[in-house]
């Protein structure tokens, strides 16, 4: 498929994704919400990826969804094409998802990067929710994801002040798992997708949907839905494969069944 606004690559079983609308600094207008969801979409469904990788450029992860764009949107237009409802397709993919952040992830850049399942940070990341700037606030689930990722003190403190926090801090506070000097960014977040596609499939979908079902229910039903997952574990080949590999002192080799 041809694409304007996101460059698409196969790297093995890694399926990469770069924003690239260099010259403004990757803002996430309609045309990159489509066609980011899609190319996302169409690696969720291949059987030969394993893991989704997306990033953007040094300076600019995502600088926010398009002001430009939105300027002149009015409440009706907005509610009634239920404006970025295209970016909750994201959450319902099924594979993980690396989210390699550089330079600026602002607005909805934080709220793509927050959709990711993990999170790495170059030392020049700065992450912020800056809309109350502008007169609106997080509409791709800045105040929801941001709040559960860090916690209310400190992103009431983001989302209110609109300031924005460097890599370091953004560690400390829970918002993302590593931080790497930014010049190898783009191989460590390889070698991490790399990592999570070459193991057996089914058991990092079970393992993406039980972490996530930690956010939407109770400590008890999370540990029971985590069981049964287990449980079914024991049905794949790649469940013999792993456990005689390990007692055969081998590398595994899954077949992702
Ligand atoms: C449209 C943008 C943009 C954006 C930058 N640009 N961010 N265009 N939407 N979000 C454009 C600039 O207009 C400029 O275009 C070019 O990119 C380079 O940006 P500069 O501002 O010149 O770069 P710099 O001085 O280095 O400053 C970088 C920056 C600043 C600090 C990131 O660009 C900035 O503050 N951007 C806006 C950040 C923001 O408010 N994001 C949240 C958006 S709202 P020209 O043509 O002049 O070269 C959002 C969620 C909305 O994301 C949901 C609720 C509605």
């Amino acid at each position: 498929t041809e694409y304007e606004t996101i460059l698409v690559e196969r790297k093995d079983r890694v399926g990469l994704i770069t924003l690239n609308r260099p010259k403004a600094l990757n803002a996430l207008n309609t045309q990159l919400m489509n066609e980011f969801v899609a190319a996302a979409k169409e690696f969720d469904r291949d059987p030969e990826i394993g893991c989704l990788l997306v990033t953007g450029s040094a300076k600019a992860f995502a600088a926010g969804a398009d002001i430009k764009e939105m300027q002149a949107l009015e409440f009706a237009e907005a509610y009634l094409s239920d404006w970025f409802t295209a970016w909750d397709e994201l959450g319902r993919l099924r594979k993980p998802i690396v989210a390699a952040v550089a330079g600026y992830a602002l607005g909805g850049g934080c709220e793509l990067a927050m959709l990711c399942d993990i999170l790495l940070a170059a030392d020049t990341a700065k992450f912020g929710q800056p809309e109350i700037k502008l007169g609106v606030i997080p509409g791709i689930g800045g105040s929801q994801r941001l709040t559960r990722a860090i916690g209310k003190a400190k992103a009431m403190d983001l989302c209110l002040t609109g300031r924005m926090m460097d890599a370091e801090e953004a560690e400390r506070a829970g918002l993302v798992s590593r931080v790497v000097p930014a010049g190898e960014l783009h191989d460590q977040a390889l070698a991490v997708a790399q990592t999570v596609a070459g193991m057996s499939a089914p058991a990092v979908l079970m393992l993406k949907e039980s972490v996530n079902r930690a956010f939407e229910t109770t400590l008890a039903e999370g540990v029971r839905f985590e069981r049964r997952l287990f449980h079914a574990t024991f049905a794949t080949a790649d469940q013999k494969e792993g456990m005689a590999a390990f007692v055969e002192k081998r590398p595994p080799s899954f077949t992702h069944r």
